[in-house]
């Protein structure tokens, strides 16, 4: 297995073949004087099993296309087998057309890494799992959500109640109590799919006088964090915590969630940040060296 650490994953993709004790290709990055990007592998990949890293935060088109020229050229460079660890995947929440007319955009980017020679995706916490597994590529989706419970658990939050954000979302919220064990729930919300706007219903949510820790995949333009902080402050909790996996927020958006009420925000690694302090290289790590061994048999 050979990775290559993409310009926007470096640092995760060389930590993450640290920790898996595998062979790097470096690239050779620079962008043309009109801001299109120009790849080059540093070493030869033929017959290699190529894993290239690049997770696709913002700029999320930049990123994507870097990731589609780095996995096309290891498909004419003759890569063995082409895995895309691509630990925030950009237009996930596109999973459907919402409105008529629109486009079906994570089926658009899969398609085109299928194109370009990927057999395997790898990804962490996107956005609608199921639907991944209607896709023309095996994508293995995994959970952070139990490193930033643990995470949690490690700063004295040991029966924090974890909450999730929707209903859909409440297996996130299961997954962070078998860790923090203090009851979970969910806050019930609503997106308006024209103006993007998320309203919260009510609900009786239990905890009074508790710590909680509000868990979500994605912290964006924290239209929905700020106003679910807001809520579990108005129950009554003792503390409101927020552990997200991506972190696509600005620090603008951060402050705005610290300002109504936030204890602590944390966020992973998949995008970096400056609340990224769970890291994912051992989750990524962990299903590679899985992958070898069942390929060993
Ligand atoms: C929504 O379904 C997701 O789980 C996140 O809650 C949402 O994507 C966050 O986006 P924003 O920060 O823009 O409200």
């Amino acid at each position: 297995m050979i990775i290559i650490p993409g310009p926007a994953s470096q640092e995760l993709g060389k930590n993450i073949a640290k920790q898996l004790k595998a062979k790097i290709s470096p690239i050779e990055f620079t962008r043309f004087p009109d801001g299109e990007s120009r790849i080059r592998f540093e070493r030869n990949v033929e017959d290699d099993d190529v894993v290239i890293v690049q997770t696709t935060g913002p700029p999320q088109n930049e990123n994507l296309i870097q990731l589609f020229l780095m996995a096309d050229n290891a498909k004419d460079l003759k890569a063995k087998t082409i895995t895309a660890v691509v630990p925030y995947f950009a237009y996930a929440r596109q999973d459907q057309r919402f409105r008529l007319g629109e486009a079906f955009s994570l089926k658009t980017i899969i398609t085109l890494l299928k194109t370009c020679g990927v057999k395997k995706i790898l990804t962490v916490n996107s956005h609608n799992s199921a639907i991944l597994k209607t896709m023309p590529i095996h994508i293995q989706d995994l959970s952070a959500i139990p490193l930033l419970a643990e995470h949690y658990k490690n700063k004295g939050f040991y029966n924090a109640v974890s909450l999730s954000l929707g209903k859909k979302g409440l297996n996130t919220a299961i997954e962070a109590n078998n860790i923090l064990k203090g009851g979970y729930d969910y806050i019930p919300t609503h997106r308006d799919r024209t103006s993007g706007v998320v309203t919260l219903e009510e609900k009786t949510l239990p905890v009074k006088e508790k710590d909680a820790v509000i868990f979500d995949d994605i912290i964006s333009s924290g239209g929905t964090m700020i106003k679910a902080v807001a809520y579990v402050k108005r129950k009554g909790a003792k503390t409101v915590n927020v552990g997200c996996v991506h972190a696509l927020l600005t620090e603008e958006v951060k402050n705005r969630i610290l300002d109504v009420g936030a204890d602590q925000i944390v966020a992973t690694d998949s995008v970096q940040s400056s609340i990224s302090v769970v890291s994912i290289v051992p989750l990524i790590a962990d299903a590679l060296a899985k992958k070898e061994a069942r390929k060993r048999g």
